[in-house]
């Protein structure tokens, strides 16, 4: 088969089309022959050598969709054919209220991802494919899908009537919480640092946006709810940014923290905590029961994913310059030749 290979840390240039060898299913495996695949910004931080236990040389990617190619010994629930989607979160263990030691992400080490014609997944891994949803949008739902699910409805238990921010509303993950948090019944109030983003959010129900280039966010966000801060934020930003989070939510609010793409936080928030009662909650991507509830959704539910561009697997490095670059709204899909 043909597979994107990481070999090296570096440029989009370590990401080199290859011919390797199929995945062979082992026994309660099967091997997905993949028609979408979807980027991550974790493929970006692999690639540049910033995500913790890099194993190469490894092929990327924890979104795919695709057809039953194989099935190995022992499975039941899926036949040869099937139009599936792949839920990325391998081994979560025993305890529902966080992953346990062996938890994994499709796509690092010997867990080769979607970045290619084939891939060997458990195959209590793969859910039917939402009939209606073209292979981009179903690609474009596992990850991310999950991860909002898990951030806005688990861990931020948002509630019809309430106020919700999501940061850097242009990532993927956070188009799903705008989705999510409205389909609940939340006012949900987003911040990119682009206009055109905002007003793409606005389509997919956003009540209200605020540009962090260029305004006083904290204190737009303030007077849009009142002087109180909104209720709820989703924020995956980190950084600087984490600090006028907790200064923008209300007094007794929650904040669900699963992503820190700005990296460290550069001055003590204690005080903020404590003062405010807040309630600072992690989350990272979730259980099977979460994967498949969101997946209903998406399927009989009627929710849309929100796709940013198609690129050809081969050009897998163009695609995460564009997510480095913060270009993107929504899902960078990967379509996979036959
Ligand atoms: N814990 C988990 O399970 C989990 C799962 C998925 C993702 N994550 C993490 O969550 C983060 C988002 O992931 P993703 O895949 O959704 O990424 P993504 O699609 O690349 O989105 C990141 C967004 O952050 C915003 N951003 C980028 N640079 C920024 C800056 N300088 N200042 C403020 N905002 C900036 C941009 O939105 P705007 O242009 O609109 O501001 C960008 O679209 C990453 O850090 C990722 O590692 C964690």
């Amino acid at each position: 088969m043909r597979a994107i290979v990481q070999r090296e840390t570096g440029g989009p240039e370590v990401l080199r089309l290859e011919e390797i060898e199929d995945p062979v299913p082992g026994p309660g495996e099967v091997v997905v022959k993949l028609r979408a695949a979807a980027l991550n910004r974790r493929d970006v931080f692999i690639r540049t050598g910033q995500y913790a236990g890099i194993k190469l040389p490894s092929t990327p990617g924890a979104d795919g969709v695709g057809e039953v190619a194989a099935v190995g010994e022992g499975v039941s629930n899926v036949t040869p054919g099937q139009a599936v989607v792949i839920d990325p979160a391998l081994d979560w263990g025993d305890d529902p209220s966080a992953q346990g030691a062996s938890f994994r992400i499709l796509g690092l080490g010997a867990d080769n991802g979607t970045y290619a014609q084939l891939v060997r997944i458990p195959a209590s891994n793969v859910y039917a494919k939402p009939e209606g949803l073209s292979w981009e949008e179903a690609a474009a739902i596992p990850l991310a899908g999950l991860t909002a699910y898990r951030a806005v409805n688990t861990r931020g238990q948002v509630k019809a009537g309430e106020t919700v921010l999501v940061t850097g509303i242009g990532g993927g993950v956070s188009t799903f919480a705008l989705t999510l948090a409205r389909h609940l019944g939340a006012r949900v109030l987003v911040l990119s640092g682009k206009d055109e983003k905002l007003a793409r959010a606005a389509t997919l129900g956003a009540d209200a946006g605020f540009n962090y280039n260029t305004s006083d966010w904290v204190k737009e966000v303030r007077a849009a709810t009142g002087g109180k801060g909104p209720d709820v934020v989703i924020d995956s930003v980190g950084g600087a940014t984490f600090n006028q989070v907790l200064d923008v939510v209300r007094p007794g609010g929650r904040v669900v923290v699963f992503g820190s793409t700005l990296g460290a936080v550069p001055e003590t928030v204690l005080r903020r905590i404590f003062w405010k009662q807040l309630d600072v909650r992690g989350s990272t991507m979730g259980l099977p029961s979460e994967f498949a509830a969101m997946l209903r959704l998406f399927g009989e539910g009627g929710l849309r994913p929100a796709i940013d561009k198609v690129f050809p697997l081969e050009e897998a490095g163009a695609a995460q310059v564009r997510m480095q670059e913060a270009e993107q709204f929504g899902k960078i899909i990967l379509s996979i030749p036959a």
